[in-house]
């Protein structure tokens, strides 16, 4: 049995989408509480780095067959002793050492890089269990920031008996929403509050900076998130005293299956915490996305477990438990 890993170029269709099959054949038996994501979105992952970013991407033959795909992630400008790793072995030709070969090939290119530390993510049930989580450990990885997956059915939510709960609260403040780009008069502050993110939302043990408050940063998400075929949905508070935006919320919702979203942020400035400004953001999202996309029914959100304050808010509106994710660190 041979097992051997090569580069291949993004830009090159063949090979991307042979990586593309290996993670839409993984993703039904991995998660199946989620959607199979869609080629385009997954073409999107290898294809679309962030900025100041490389992503280094391989397949794995086994025997001269296509068995797995990796990717690599190297932050270049903050971070830079830092390498995500992400390996996905075909279901069918698994425990047969292609993801071990994968990995090590993947983690040696990292320390020739200079990088001391590698994160990687793994899926699980609600009880524990996980192939993702087994190889992980047994590579000898910590388990840095376990998360719960939540799954809210919008048509479910009680918008406007939450709404009304909200309204007393929000004296100073007026909800904005939109859907798309965000408008160039309020893009430094949404900086501003992407920048608080690895900052307020709690992490566990991961050691990993937070981006810059620059505008140029939300602008290339939202190109990345138009090469997946997204539709984006946000909803902030403006604070009337200053005219800034010092809360936000965005539902990304999926090209395919067009029902399903993911929760993406939600933060509220420091300054301006304790007003229901989190909730209240929401529930404003929720009434955007009921009017403008009726057809999104499913939204999923990821909150690490410590995360107490975003968690009784999304329980509030009715998210419920469905899976687990483990983000895991090492030393190389
Ligand atoms: C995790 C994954 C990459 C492993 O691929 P693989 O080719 O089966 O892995 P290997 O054969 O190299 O296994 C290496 C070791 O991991 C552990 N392991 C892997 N799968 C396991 C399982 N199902 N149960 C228990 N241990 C497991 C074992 O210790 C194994 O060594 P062994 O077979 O000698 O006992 C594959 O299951 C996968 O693609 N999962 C979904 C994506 C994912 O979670 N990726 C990992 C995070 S980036």
């Amino acid at each position: 049995m041979t097992i051997a890993i090569s580069p291949f170029d993004v830009a090159d269709d063949a090979s991307l989408g042979e990586a593309v099959g290996i993670m839409r054949a993984a993703s039904p038996v991995d998660d199946p509480e989620l959607p199979t994501l869609s080629a385009l979105r997954v073409s999107a992952r290898f294809r679309n780095p962030q900025v100041n970013e490389r992503r280094l991407a391989f397949l794995a033959r086994l025997d001269g067959v296509i068995a797995g795909t990796g990717l690599l992630i190297l932050p270049d400008e903050v971070n830079r002793d830092t390498a995500m790793i992400e390996v996905v072995v075909r279901p069918s030709s698994r425990r047969r050492g292609v993801g071990r070969a994968l990995h090590d090939h993947l983690t040696a290119l990292a320390r020739a890089e200079g990088r001391v530390t590698v994160l990687g993510h793994t899926t699980e049930s609600l009880s524990g269990d996980s192939v993702g989580s087994s190889f992980a450990e047994t590579l000898g990885y910590h388990r840095a920031s376990p998360a719960i997956g939540r799954l809210l059915d919008l048509e479910q939510v009680p918008v406007e008996a939450l709404r009304a709960r909200v309204a007393p609260h929000l004296g100073g403040y007026t909800p904005v929403v939109w859907s798309g780009e965000v408008p160039e008069a309020d893009v430094a502050d949404i900086a501003y509050l992407n920048g608080r993110l690895m900052v307020d939302a709690p992490t566990g043990d991961i050691e990993y900076e937070g981006e810059k408050p620059d505008p140029e940063v939300i602008r290339n998400y939202e190109r990345t998130y138009r090469d997946k075929g997204s539709t984006l949905f946000h909803a902030a508070m403006r604070h009337d005293a200053t005219g800034r935006l010092v809360a936000w919320t965005m539902i990304e919702q999926l090209d395919e299956p067009r029902s399903w979203g993911w929760q993406q942020i939600t933060l509220v400035d420091p300054e301006h915490r304790g007003h229901r400004l989190g909730l209240a953001v929401k529930i404003e999202n929720h009434l955007q996305v009921r009017e403008s996309a009726p057809e999104l029914r499913w939204v999923h959100a990821w909150n690490a477990a410590e995360n107490t304050y975003m968690i009784a808010i999304n329980e509030a509106l009715g998210f419920r438990p469905n899976m687990a994710t483990v983000h895991w660190q090492a030393r190389l």
